[in-house]
């Protein structure tokens, strides 16, 4: 079983480049197989959800051509099944947005229940409401959704609370509708307003996304398109935070510094320097963090994505502070392995009160999910002595090379597999 094995302790310094939103391209490749034309994808991101995803869509017969290292062009022009049920995609969450694009484009698909990480219950009522709301019927048996319709019809649908795949979900289906959708209550975060930039380079006609308000109105056809996707907000604040815990110099390239804002305010709050620029952000870290409080919320607030990252950050920092999640009930599994190196937290139902330590020490540790992974891997970073990251699987879901653009940065970090791998690492940095 791979793991990470870090040595702690030192400043991270220096440039990191940012790759291609994740999440942005999940919906992007899904939104992909809505037509016969051919679509090319640049900034795609090496990680294994998104090879999940292109797996899947080749087992339906879509072709999908790796032009280069971030950049594919996909084929869907013989899609010859609508039921996707193999194990690439009960792994991943985001198989999903299979359900909205060949709905859309087909009027049909059957799809597994969604899986991914394990961070609280994750519904997806709302999916069905919009898909209901089109003219769809929706049934779930045998852990799979069945979708169909003899045609979609455009309607006014009100999402009760914010759901970004829910929006980008009706967004797909939408868009091969007949006449307008409306969609009240929408998200918007960076990666609807991409899925929507590329579904309009498709010639679909999409307004507002970005807004609470986004009107779709449905055409009959997609054509091909040529698509670079957005850099990765989450990768780049998880670079940020990094920074701040191990008091480092970090510029973080390839980014989009609005789409960083709420980050770099509390970052900012808790006594770094941020500076930014027309496409980088750095962040620099001198002395020891002070305390703050953060609540997640939807775009623009504090994203949840970053709640585990910035709870390691302000374990470190002086006086007491609060994180509050409000987006996923269970994203503070990841405490009980930080206590295990020291912090001092202690979670109330989606309340940590976090009692700064003036330092971690190593341990061995276990990620629980993606994001707490890569919180996991900061903490071990500043951490005194050697640390052990267990289930590393669930960091390479979202996080392209992690441990070579650490070691870039001046970690001491090896990605290994065996116990006498460890053993060798400790005694070459003894
Ligand atoms: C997306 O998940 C991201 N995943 C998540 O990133 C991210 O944490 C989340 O948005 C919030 O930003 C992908 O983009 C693939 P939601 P999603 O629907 O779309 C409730 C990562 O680490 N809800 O916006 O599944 C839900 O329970 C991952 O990269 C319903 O009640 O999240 C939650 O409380 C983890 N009914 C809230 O809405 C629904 O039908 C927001 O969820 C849908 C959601």
């Amino acid at each position: 079983m791979e793991q990470f094995v870090i040595k702690g302790g030192r400043p991270l310094v220096g440039t990191v480049e940012i790759g291609g939103a994740k999440n942005a391209a999940l919906a992007i490749l899904a939104a992909s197989l809505m037509t016969s034309e051919t679509i090319s994808i640049d900034n795609l991101p090496n990680v294994t959800d998104i090879n999940a995803l292109l797996e899947a869509i080749e087992r339906i017969g879509g072709h999908v051509e790796h032009t280069g290292p971030h950049s594919v062009k996909l084929n869907c022009a013989h899609i010859d099944s609508f039921n996707i049920d193999c194990d690439c995609i009960r792994k991943i969450r985001a198989s999903y947005y299979l359900l909205g694009a060949l709905l859309g484009r087909y009027k049909r698909a059957t799809v597994p229940l969604p899986g991914g990480c394990n961070i609280g219950n994750r519904p997806i009522d709302l999916h069905l409401k919009g898909f209901r709301s089109l003219g769809a019927k929706i049934d779930i048996s045998h852990g799979m959704i069945v979708a169909d319709s003899e045609e979609l019809t455009g309607a006014h649908i009100y999402l009760d609370s914010v759901s970004v795949g829910a929006t980008i979900n009706i967004m797909m289906a939408a868009s091969m509708a007949k006449g307008n959708t409306v969609i009240e209550n929408a998200a918007k975060e960076p990666h609807v307003v991409d899925t929507a930039n590329f579904l309009n380079s498709m010639g679909a006609s999409i307004k507002g996304a970005g807004t609470d308000v986004i009107r779709i109105k449905g055409v009959e056809k997609l054509h091909g398109t040529e698509y670079t996707i957005i850099p990765d907000q989450i990768e780049a604040g998880t670079f940020m935070l990094a920074a701040a815990a191990t008091k480092g110099d970090i510029t973080v390239k390839n980014v989009i510094p609005k789409h960083l804002e709420s980050i770099s305010a509390k970052l900012i709050e808790m006594g770094c320097q941020v500076h930014e620029s027309d496409d980088a952000v750095r962040v620099v870290a001198t002395r020891r963090l002070q305390n703050t409080h953060v609540k997640t919320l939807p775009y623009p607030g504090y994203p949840t994505d970053m709640q585990p990252q910035i709870t390691v950050a302000l374990g470190l920092a002086s006086g007491i502070s609060i994180v509050t999640e409000s987006i996923f009930e269970s994203r503070f599994k990841y405490v009980d392995e930080l206590t295990r190196m020291g912090a001092s937290i202690k979670v109330e139902g989606s309340t940590a009160i976090i009692e700064g330590v003036e330092r971690y020490t190593g341990a061995t540790v276990s990620a629980p999910d993606l994001r707490a992974g890569a919180a996991l891997v900061i903490a071990a970073l500043t951490a005194e002595g050697y640390s052990t990251v267990e289930d590393i699987k669930y960091i390479e879901r979202g996080y392209e090379d992690v441990e070579v653009k650490l070691r870039e940065l001046g970690a001491v970090i090896e990605k290994v597999e065996e116990e006498k791998d460890i053993q060798k690492f400790k005694l070459k940095h003894a």
